[in-house]
């Protein structure tokens, strides 16, 4: 596979600054107030917890030393970099995650329109998506608005987008306005699909969707059309960042599997997070 390793480059020094601690209210954001009443319209909202209170910590990927992040050019506007996310960077996402999807708006298992279900949890920050309505309706069926969009996470997609922007001259910048989070549990999944529901300027612009991993290891495929068999193979790592935007930017792409215990103790430790993978992909509409 073509997968030009380019240097190693100086990450932005970012920090979410939190003061609190780790199960605290989190970013100092407040909710917002919900003038639709929560139902239980979705027939599958019921608490979804990425905590577990009794986790051992049985991961045999005891990774302490934080790694350099690496550039990997994918294609044209598409970028893998791998190491990215601090440990504290990745621990404070899953408490924001953990703490906003416990709640109204939190995480669901979405369905597609012929019933069948998602292999996934699924929440938005920002604006809402789902796979029925895409972002035509600005409430989920149960009535809950999606939580607003942390701040720090607006700030972590810039500086990664210009970061990468040191190694891909050709990737657009964008302000993100919607972040999609996936809880993929061992056994949960994604299809081979394009990311085209975003607005017709953000599609023509080549807007890059930055997709964040933390957790389980995942086996992600992505290529230039649905058949799996032509597809590349790359594994994402807790941590790594995949960016595909500019020319790059319908490219089809899904998750083939989870990696069981692949999860660096250090996060389990900090987090008692479940088995699986979170996934935050920030995007423009
Ligand atoms: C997505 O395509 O929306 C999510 C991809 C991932 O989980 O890596
Ligand atoms: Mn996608």
């Amino acid at each position: 596979m073509p997968f030009s390793i380019q240097m190693v480059a100086l990450r932005s020094s970012l920090s979410f600054r939190m003061q609190n601690t780790v199960r605290g209210p989190l970013f100092g954001i407040s909710r917002q107030s919900h003038n639709i009443p929560f139902t239980k319209g979705l027939g599958e909202t019921k608490p979804f917890s990425l905590i577990c209170p009794e986790l051992t910590t049985k991961s045999v990927c005891e990774r302490t030393a934080s790694k350099l992040p690496t550039y990997n050019i994918l294609g044209s506007g598409m970028i893998l970099i791998k190491n990215y996310i601090s440990l504290k960077d990745q621990v404070d996402i899953v408490n924001v995650c953990q703490k906003w999807g416990m709640g109204p708006g939190g995480f669901y298992q979405p369905s597609f329109q012929n019933g069948a279900k998602l292999q996934f949890q699924m929440m938005c920050f920002g604006r809402n998506w789902d796979p029925v309505t895409k972002y035509n309706k600005s409430y989920r069926s149960d009535g809950s608005e999606p939580p607003p969009l942390p701040k720090e996470l607006t700030s972590l997609t810039k500086t990664i987008v210009q970061d990468a922007q040191a190694h891909l001259v050709e990737l657009p910048s964008m302000h993100p306005d919607i972040c999609i989070v996936n809880f993929y549990q061992l056994s949960g999944r994604l299809g081979l699909h394009q990311d085209r529901d975003e607005s017709y300027d953000s599609l023509r612009r080549g807007l890059p969707v930055v997709s964040i991993s933390i957790g389980d290891s995942a086996v992600f495929l992505y290529g230039h059309s649905r058949d799996k068999t032509k597809c590349e193979k790359v594994v994402l790592d807790s941590g790594d960042v995949f960016i595909f935007g500019g020319k790059s930017r319908l490219v089809y792409h899904g998750v083939k599997q989870i990696i069981p215990n692949s999860c660096p103790l250090p996060l389990l430790q900090e987090t008692a997070l479940i088995p699986g993978r979170l996934n935050l992909t920030l995007r423009q509409f």
